[in-house]
């Protein structure tokens, strides 16, 4: 005996009640975003006042208690995680799991504006894909889309990420009306450029200036339109989320759909989502959630994390009950994306 208190940290694995075994964690660092996305963010938003938010260490701990538990992937969101000052020192921590094999991924979603300055420390930090977010190519519809942003640096984000050797998979809400017209030209592009693209339907998230019934564009309407253009073969490629791929013959290129509304996906959820308050959501389509933000606080060991997080992975639901419809005027949940960053 060493007189040292014995640490009651645990490796237990998590598995939930309907025996999905949790080994994906959604980060997200920051609630803010340098763009304003129409389906995301309402104009005026009320962001987090500084002091709420977790500290990079903090983060870092909960992140590496998860990875303790079984953990085997990590994404790093927003917000856009890119505008979190300091945000690299947070990478190179978590890039220590890589390194001892704990951890299979580190990864992040973004919007791109950003990128320039950081693909190399990224790739550094052992990052080897990102999930960039591109709704739409022509640079006026993009500023109208995200409002504040601006394409060609976005493109050139996507360059430096290429250039430092990331893979590169691009993100696309099919907005109706707005970007319907244009998957045909974002496949190219994307397939173009070596990259997978993905198509996401609009989920009913926090209260927005528009209408989400008008927003809405089912991806089985998308997919039958695309057979006048392409072939599809579907695909058994999986990345650990949500999608559904297909592989189109004409470009060799994979197309992903991730259909909340449509499909219903939560069967095989392996995922849970922090966010930078170090609140835990176990299903984005619900409001329960467990705060793991005190039992950090309380205790320097991990003990307390580990039984917060075991009664919180308890609790995860079935699945969400997103609709979307005219009666209901509420998005099924209150939250914006920008939270839990999808
Ligand atoms: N529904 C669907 N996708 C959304 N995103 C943001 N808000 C919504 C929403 N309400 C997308 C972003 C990004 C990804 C993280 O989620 O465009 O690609
Ligand atoms: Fe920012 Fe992403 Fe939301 Fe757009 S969708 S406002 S880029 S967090």
């Amino acid at each position: 005996m060493t007189g040292e208190p014995a640490s009651s940290s645990t490796s237990a694995p998590l598995i939930d009640p309907f025996g999905r075994s949790i080994e994906y964690l959604r980060v997200s660092v920051t609630d803010r975003c340098d763009f304003r996305c129409v389906y995301c963010m309402s104009e005026h938003m009320t962001f987090l006042p500084k002091h709420d938010l977790l500290t990079l260490e903090e983060l870092d701990r909960l992140c590496s208690a998860f990875v303790r538990r079984g953990v085997r992937k990590l994404r790093i969101t927003g917000g856009e995680p890119l505008v979190r000052k300091n945000i690299i020192w947070l990478f190179n921590q978590l890039g220590r799991h890589l390194q001892t094999g704990t951890l299979d991924e580190l990864t992040l979603t973004t919007n791109g504006s950003q990128l320039v300055k950081h693909a190399r420390d990224l790739k550094a930090a052992g990052v080897e894909r990102i999930n960039l977010s591109i709704d739409t190519l022509v640079p006026e519809k993009f500023k109208a889309i995200t409002r504040w942003g601006d394409l060609s640096n976005v493109l050139r984000g996507m360059d430096a990420a290429q250039d430092a050797g990331l893979k590169v998979k691009i993100n696309a809400v099919a907005l109706k009306g707005f970007n319907e017209d244009e998957i045909v030209d974002l496949i190219h592009f994307a397939h173009g450029r070596g990259a997978d693209l993905t198509l996401i339907e609009t989920m009913p998230l926090g209260e927005i200036e528009e209408d989400r019934t008008d927003q809405y564009l089912p991806l089985s309407v998308v997919r039958a339109r695309l057979m006048d253009t392409f072939t599809l073969e579907d695909s058994a490629h999986r990345t650990g989320g949500p999608a559904r791929y297909v592989t189109i013959k004409e470009t060799g290129g994979r197309l992903g759909f991730i259909t909340p509304l449509t499909h219903n996906f939560c069967e095989s959820c392996n995922r849970v989502r922090l966010t930078c308050t170090g609140t835990l959501y176990m299903c984005l389509g619900q409001d329960d959630a467990a705060d793991l933000r005190k039992p950090l606080r309380d205790s320097a060991e991990d003990d307390l994390i580990d039984a917060a997080v075991t009664e919180a992975i308890s609790r995860k639901p079935k699945g969400h009950d997103f609709v979307i419809d005219r009666r209901s005027q509420k998005p099924a949940v209150a939250r914006h994306m920008s939270v839990t960053g999808g």
